[in-house]
């Protein structure tokens, strides 16, 4: 894959890195660590980051901000992405559900501004919220943009009908979506269509299929306790039948010389997607990172496209705890 792509009139890096697990989802992270996680990523040239006001109620956004300040990062040196959306109460570290209004959007840009130490490059709404109308949020978030605050706007997890919606509005930077051979469920609900249409630059989130397709989840007590447990494609029902896919990525990353990641990074930037794997750990970051020597050719992504297809893996997404969150 390249080491490089295109997002809207710049070039960034790939694969970006997403450091949602510094703070939250899947347990515990120590604050050191997360710290030499962060230096690896730099170091390598890593440095389209994401991260959320909701991940750890500000402290992922915090955690940033101190390994910027603390190592005199230039601040063009690291892009940044992150998110409101979620009505959080950092006081009593509670989410109170999905909202977009206006005051929301203008009153977290300046929370994130604070905890970062600066404005991030592009801001997203983490969730669309039903009940605020896309002619209230959209020129809201547009606005930061115009006052140059942010640099790009984006939508994470919208509908197809809500990016063409919003777009008519003012225009979408990025569109985060989950997008692995794990999760190909925006092929089939027009949601890529439309970025691609719309000249909207796609961001895949849980690109390694949320750690399955690296093969490193093969027992479900290794994740039953964290967010994945309450993840349907997770279950004890559907965990097993699903390693269906996990062992044939292995045998096509063994066949290639890589490693089951490597592979799962590659397959989605060559659908034409930024990926932003996360991980607590140094070591995987130079493992995912080195995903850009992987180069796929047309006659290996028909065997891999043949292989989700026929693997099939089934539970959905999100779970009951999740969808009661955002409202749906
Ligand atoms: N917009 C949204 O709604 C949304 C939702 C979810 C995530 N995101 C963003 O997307 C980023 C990535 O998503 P994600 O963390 O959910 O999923 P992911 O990147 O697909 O997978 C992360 C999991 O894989 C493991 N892992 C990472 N690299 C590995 C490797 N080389 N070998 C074996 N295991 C490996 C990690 O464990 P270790 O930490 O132990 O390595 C972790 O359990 C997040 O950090 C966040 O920024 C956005």
């Amino acid at each position: 894959m390249p080491s490089t792509v295109k997002f809207q009139d710049i070039i960034v890096p790939t694969p970006g890195f997403g450091a949602m697990s510094l703070s939250h989802g899947y347990g515990p992270a120590d604050e050191e660590t997360s710290l030499k996680v962060l230096a690896k990523a730099y170091e390598l040239g890593c440095t389209f980051w994401d991260t959320a006001a909701v991940y750890g109620m500000g402290h992922n956004e915090a955690l940033i901000g101190r390994f910027l300040r603390e190592n005199h990062i230039p601040r063009d040196k690291v892009f940044i992405g992150s998110k409101c959306g979620f009505d959080i109460d950092f006081e009593k570290k509670t989410n109170n559900g999905v909202t977009n209004s206006a005051d929301h959007i203008n009153k977290f840009i300046e929370l994130t501004k604070e905890r970062l130490g600066s404005y991030p490059d592009l801001y997203y709404l983490h969730r669309i919220d039903p009940n605020t109308p896309l002619e209230e949020s959209i020129p809201a978030l547009d606005g930061l943009k115009k006052s140059g605050k942010v640099k790009y706007i984006g939508l994470s997890e919208p509908s197809a009908k809500t990016l063409r919606k919003a777009c008519s509005i003012a225009h979408i930077d990025a569109l985060q979506i989950e997008y692995s051979p794990w999760f190909t469920d925006h092929e089939h609900n027009d949601l890529i269509a439309a970025a691609r249409e719309l000249g909207v630059t796609i961001v895949a989130y849980s690109p390694l299929g949320k750690g399955a397709l690296t093969g490193a989840y093969r027992d479900r007590a290794s994740f039953a306790s964290d967010i994945r447990g309450t993840i349907p494609r997770f279950s004890e029902e559907n965990y097993e039948g699903n390693l269906r896919l996990v062992d044939a990525f292995a045998s096509l990353a063994a066949n290639k010389g890589c490693t089951p990641g490597q592979l799962s990074l590659a397959w989605v930037a060559a659908q034409g997607a930024i990926p932003i794997p996360g991980t607590k750990r140094v070591e995987r970051v130079e493992e995912n990172w080195a995903a850009t020597d992987v180069t796929l050719t047309e006659e290996e992504l028909v065997e891999i496209r043949k292989v989700i297809t026929e693997a099939e893996p089934k539970g959905a997404r999100y779970g009951e705890v999740h969808l009661k969150m955002v409202g749906l």
